[in-house]
Formats: structure tokens, sequence, C-alpha cells
């Protein structure tokens, strides 16, 4: 079958490889971002620290195949992307230790407590990620969605993550991703928290 998707294997992660994940993480700087979107952020993140490497993961296809396009437009050799669910990856695949930085980027809020069990971020998860992240590594969450702030900070709470208030010069720079630029265009307050590996 002829998808988009095989277009660009070059920039795909096959996680069926344990190889393929270990060769962009072992001894390397390597940030992972969650639900990556058309992958603005990292094709950003990528050109600017070219010493370091950067992986997206998303589950939408039309996504993947836009972040697909961006990396090999601008011929990056740190930045690949997985397509994938972010429950499986986070808990099965990413080998341990292994990541310096998480972003996720306004996950869906599902605001319906009906929907509650739809949200990506609750303490199992975050302490999946706690795993996969090095010793003093960080993982960033930001969103626009002032109650899932509220849930997530409790989630934390059952975790053995520690908040982090000190901002180094990437986190001054670094870019808005495409929800945040329309979020910022909409005059809404933007909520983030960074979270350290201890
Ligand atoms: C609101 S969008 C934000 C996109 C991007 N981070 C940004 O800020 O511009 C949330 C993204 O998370 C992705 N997503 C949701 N659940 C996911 C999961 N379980 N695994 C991977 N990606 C997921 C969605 O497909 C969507 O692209």
């Amino acid at each position: 079958m002829n998808l988009r998707i095989n277009k660009y294997p070059k920039y795909l992660i096959d996680i069926s490889l344990a190889s393929s994940l270990k060769n962009f993480t072992k001894d390397k700087n390597t940030s992972l971002d969650i639900g990556c979107g058309d992958g603005e952020l990292l094709t950003e993140l990528a050109l600017n620290n070219p010493s370091k490497y950067f992986i997206g993961l998303e589950i939408k296809y039309g996504r993947i195949v836009k972040s697909l396009k961006k990396a090999e437009l601008n011929k990056l050799k740190n930045l690949k992307f997985i397509f994938c669910d972010a429950n499986l990856l986070i808990k099965e695949i990413i080998p341990k230790n292994s990541l310096n930085k998480v972003f996720i980027n306004n996950p869906d809020p599902w605001p319906k407590d009906k929907h509650e069990k739809n949200r990506l971020i609750n303490s199992n998860f975050l302490m999946n990620l706690h795993e996969i992240i090095k010793r003093r590594g960080f993982l960033y969450i930001k969103t626009d969605d002032k109650k899932y702030m509220k849930i997530i900070k409790k989630e934390i709470t059952k975790t053995r993550f520690a908040t982090s208030t000190k901002k180094s010069l990437f986190d001054k720079t670094l870019p808005n991703t495409k929800f945040q630029k329309l979020f910022l265009k909409e005059n809404k307050k933007i909520y983030s928290l960074k979270l350290q590996k201890k």
C-alpha cells in the first residue's frame, strides 16, 4: 500500500526495532514532545540546537505526515517522529532513564467530567514518564485550561517529581507552539509547569 507516511522513512522511528529508538537516545541529549501536532516546535528546536536530538510523538496521521514533511524540508538529522499512542510508548517502549527533556504542550483537556478517562495526564502516566526521564531531567507541561492544570498539579503530588522554579536560558527562549500562538492571539493565559526528576 502506498501510504504517505512511508515517503519519509529517514524521519520515522520504527518502534518494532529496539535499535531504532536506542540509536537516537543512547549517550545523547534527547528531548521528546508528546502530542507534537504538526511538529512546529520541534522543527524550530532542532534547527536552533543542532547538537541535541528531538523526537516528536503524535497519534493523528495527518499531523505526523505534516511533521515529517517539515523535517525533510529542513533536512534535519537530529529530528525524528513516532506515530503511536503516548500511553503505549511511555509505558512499554521508551528505554528507562533515556530522555533529558519531555514536553507536553496543550494536551486535549476533555473538560466534561464524563470524559475524564480520556485525559492523557494522570498520576500513572506521570509515574511512567518519571521512569523514562534521566536523573535531573525535566518535564514541561503547558495548557490554557485552568481546570486541567489544577487536576495535573494534584496528580503530581502522587509522584516523585519536584517542581522547579528556575528558568534556564533554554526555557526563556522556548518557542511557542501552534496552539500557544493561537491562545496568545485570543489573549488567553497559558499555565505552565516545569518539573524535575531528582
Ligand atoms: C491540542 S493539540 C496540541 C498540539 C501541539 N502540542 C501544540 O501545542 O500546538 C494535542 C495533540 O495531542 C495529540 N494526542 C492526543 N492524545 C494523544 C496520545 N494518546 N498519544 C499521542 N498524541 C496524542 C493530538 O493528536 C494533538 O495533536
